[in-house]
């Protein structure tokens, strides 16, 4: 199958630290299928040959591990090529479309990794250029929109030059085979789905937690904040994708109709209920792995007096048979004392207990980053004696190591999957617009209200309350059990 994937905003962060680093991935491994074609669209003039040697030195600011040697990116320089564009020039999409016919790839994969504003007139443009036939998708990186009105409003501009089918909204989570593995374990196995509801599960809690600050991005993140950034796409995903009903198939649209199910059902924030079930927070200066590290407000590009907040914590409740009355916790920061993504589930505590002692109740642990794996919690008897109490044991499961030479990063299968037609990992228009109408009377309630984020300390879990919020179910996050 012969491809020309194409990459708006060819200079950009997005394509010299991501997008190119999982294209050289994907083809060290053999993955790319023949006959493709990279070809980076940007405003400046180059020749391939610049544009080439201009990736090369972008490639010694990435991971060492995913450095190409001189040999392997002589190799795989051949597939790429260059092209100024100025985006808002119409004959400059007639002469990228001339360029694509030449060759008639059986695939065109356009990718926007440009800043997400340029999207509705790029892909205006796209579709009366003709960029837009029936082998030709669109990938669009988040963020799309910053509320239910922007999205909405892209989403109607992507209806009217393509069909949802060719329209692969990215979330990078997805990608990550930890989440994929989420799906294989509800699904490819039997043991769990019969545990998998109200009657054994006491909460669940979503924890995305970085160590690292907003570095350079102080603008971009003032806009934005920890709920926009993270809450509505990657937590949220997740939640769904623990929260689903078995779909009838491991097909895009059967797994997305579950999904919006699960967004459809989350309980509604109302004005009243945010200011209890929310926590929001922005970090101060305080000390990570050892260094010290500037607040929030010292941050390059923040505005002074910002109310941006870098943490949410939150509680919710999925309302359906399945899952009514169970607390689902999630919780995003910036700065905080690790960087751990991990979905804890605890079960309900034994009915009747008859030994001695503390009894903890089973927990299974799903480690998305920086390790990949499974842990399930149990009680074990050592056997040294006949009044002992019970010592809690775990099972261990490491992907990692299990699966060491077949992993695959986030964005390398995305790509893959674009190239392929592999939809079950994109994000529809209406799921992503659920997130929106979900999300947004927390917004409305922050506009509102004059108490503005709780400080926390960098390095630390975030603020006080954040343990409150959950403390007053008799539940406690992960670290403070
Ligand atoms: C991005 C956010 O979507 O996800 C960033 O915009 C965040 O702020 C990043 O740092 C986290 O991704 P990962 O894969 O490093 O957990």
């Amino acid at each position: 199958m012969s491809f020309d994937l194409v990459l708006f905003g060819g200079t950009g962060d997005l394509t010299w630290r991501k997008l190119m680093p999982a294209l050289f991935q994907a083809f060290r491994h053999g993955k790319l299928p023949d006959g493709g074609r990279i070809l980076a669209v940007a405003r400046d003039e180059r020749s391939d040959a610049e544009y080439r040697a201009y990736i090369r030195e972008r490639f010694a600011d990435v991971d060492e591990a995913k450095q190409p040697n001189d040999a392997e990116f002589a190799r795989f320089a051949e597939l790429l090529h260059y092209r100024r564009m100025d985006l808002s020039q119409p004959e400059h999409y007639a002469g990228l479309k001339q360029w694509l016919d030449e060759r008639a790839a059986d695939t065109v994969v356009l990718f926007l990794a440009t800043s997400p504003h340029l999207f509705p007139a790029i892909v205006e443009q796209l579709g009366r250029a003709g960029l837009n036939g029936p082998h030709v998708r669109v990938v669009l990186e988040k963020p799309l929109g910053h509320d239910l009105a922007s999205a909405q409003q892209i989403n109607r501009v992507v209806a009217a030059a393509f069909r949802e089918e060719q329209a692969l909204r990215i979330d990078h989570y997805l990608g990550k085979p930890a989440v994929q593995n989420l799906m294989a374990l509800r699904f490819g196995n039997a043991l769990f789905e019969p545990l998998w509801r109200r009657e054994s599960i006491a909460s669940i809690q979503i924890t995305l937690a970085e160590s690292i600050g907003v570095g350079t991005r102080g603008d971009f993140y003032d806009r934005t904040g920890a709920l926009r950034d993270m809450i509505q796409n990657h937590a949220l995903q997740l939640l769904t994708m623990i929260a689903m009903e078995p779909p009838p198939a491991n097909q895009a649209d059967a797994i997305r109709d579950e999904k919006l199910k699960v967004l459809k059902s989350l309980k509604p924030f109302t004005r009243d209920n945010v200011s209890r079930d929310v926590v929001r927070g922005q970090y101060k200066a305080g000390t990570v792995d050892g260094k010290p590290v500037p607040g929030y407000l010292e941050e390059s590009k923040v505005p002074s007096g910002s109310r941006t907040e870098t943490f949410v914590a939150l509680r919710t409740e999925v309302q359906n048979w399945r899952w009514a009355g169970v607390p689902f916790y999630l919780r995003t920061g910036k700065r905080l004392a690790a960087r751990d993504a991990q979905i804890v589930v605890d079960f309900r505590p034994v009915p009747h207990p008859i030994f001695a002692g503390t009894t903890r109740a089973n927990q299974l642990v799903i480690k998305l980053q920086p390790e990949d794996g499974l842990e399930l919690h149990l009680l074990a008897a050592k056997g040294s004696n006949t009044g002992e109490m019970l010592s809690p044991v775990f099972l261990d499961l490491d992907f990692d190591k299990a699966f060491a030479s077949e992993r695959v990063g986030g964005y390398e299968r995305l790509l893959l999957d674009a190239i392929a037609g592999r939809l079950n990992l994109f994000v529809r228009s209406d799921e992503q617009e659920q997130a929106w109408r979900w999300v947004e009377p927390i917004l409305d309630a922050w506009n509102e209200d004059n108490i503005g984020p709780r400080a926390y300390a960098a390095g630390s879990w975030g603020p006080p309350a954040a343990s409150a919020l959950i403390a007053r179910d008799g539940c406690a996050w992960s670290e403070e059990q």
